[in-house]
């Protein structure tokens, strides 16, 4: 039997940096996915097909999975693997490919995709039935074992879907009935890396611990307004919260002049409001805007140097596409 399984980029809406400190944030699944195929193989081997990331031609005993060096473009896969055998041993092997996959440049979160999709398809492929939570708990493990730091937002938006009130490391996992909101996302064309941008914060921090800590406590009290607002489709309170909150990730230290000028010339071209979504230090940026402006908020980004990149919100998590 083969199957194929997808799973849902991201966009942090809000809450990025403070939510590693136990703040809660708000984070959309967005409408580009990431699609992977899978079979069980008699032989008890690994193999993974990944050429997006290098890989071909992959293959190794079920035994040696995890151990020796792992090619760094194989680990999220490998780990996820390695995870749920840990859990759920079986007698056969299993070979993964990927299909299609979006640019790991716009920083969508193509690794937390690639992990929830994997692992949904371990759990189809050796009849393993786990709830939401319990594929979450082992995605997010396994993004730990990788990378060593992260507060899981991206897994829960790859596994839920929808737009979430998230609070780490997956203590509280809530969709949000979002009304319709009109956004434009811009890639700064810089590719941002965010476990080396988060531990730079965290050492940054030890100067003013005080401060810092007051920084994502400000964060924090945004969420619970900018739910709200979510909710009740308050778009100008939205911009205005985005707003408010872009000023504390500049006092971060997170933003870089192209990430500025993209969402100063979104402001000026009539949005609502315009942030950077993620780690800062490159990647994307998004703003809100109506209908009408949309497109000068378009010209406005691409005027600034930046790639505008359509993305819907609010897609379906992982799932079986060949049920
Ligand atoms: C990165 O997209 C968002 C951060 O808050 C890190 C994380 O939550 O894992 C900076």
């Amino acid at each position: 039997m083969e199957i194929i399984v997808s799973a849902p980029g991201k966009l942090m809406l809000m809450g990025e940096h403070a939510v590693v400190y136990g703040y809660p944030s708000i984070v959309t699944a967005i409408d580009q996915r990431l699609k992977l195929r899978a079979r069980v193989l008699e032989k008890k081997v690994f193999e993974l097909y990944a050429p997006d990331v290098e890989i071909i031609n992959y293959s190794k005993s079920i035994l040696a999975v995890g151990k020796c060096e792992v090619p760094k473009g194989a680990k999220f896969v490998e780990l996820a693997l390695v995870n749920f055998l840990n859990k759920y041993p079986v007698k056969e092997g299993v070979r993964i490919e990927t299909v299609s996959a979006f640019k790991a440049m716009f920083g969508f979160g193509s690794s937390s995709a690639i992990v929830a999709c994997t692992i949904k398809a371990l759990c189809v492929l050796f009849g393993v039935k786990l709830s939401n939570k319990e594929l979450f708990n082992l995605a997010y493990q396994t993004v730990l074992d990788v990378q060593g730091v992260g507060s899981g937002f991206d897994i829960a938006a790859a596994i839920y879907g929808g737009t979430l009130y998230y609070v780490y490391p997956g203590k509280i996992i809530r969709p949000i009935n979002t009304k319709a909101l009109g956004i434009v996302v811009g890639y700064s064309g810089v590719k941002a890396d965010t476990a080396i941008i988060v531990k730079r914060v965290a050492e940054e921090s030890k100067s003013f611990p005080i401060v810092y800590k007051s920084i994502y406590a400000e964060i924090g009290q945004l969420i619970p307004l900018a739910r709200k607002a979510l909710v009740s489709g308050k778009v100008k309170e939205i911009g205005q919260l985005m707003n408010i909150n872009q000023g504390y990730l500049e006092s971060l230290g997170v933003g870089t002049s192209k990430l500025s000028q993209m969402i100063y010339a979104c402001r000026e071209a009539g949005a609502w409001g315009a942030k950077i979504s993620g780690a800062g230090g490159g990647d994307c940026m998004f703003s809100v805007c109506s209908d009408k402006d949309r497109l000068n908020v378009e010209q406005a980004i691409k005027k600034a140097g930046g790639e505008v990149i359509k993305v819907g919100i609010g897609a379906e998590g992982v799932r079986l596409e060949n049920d």
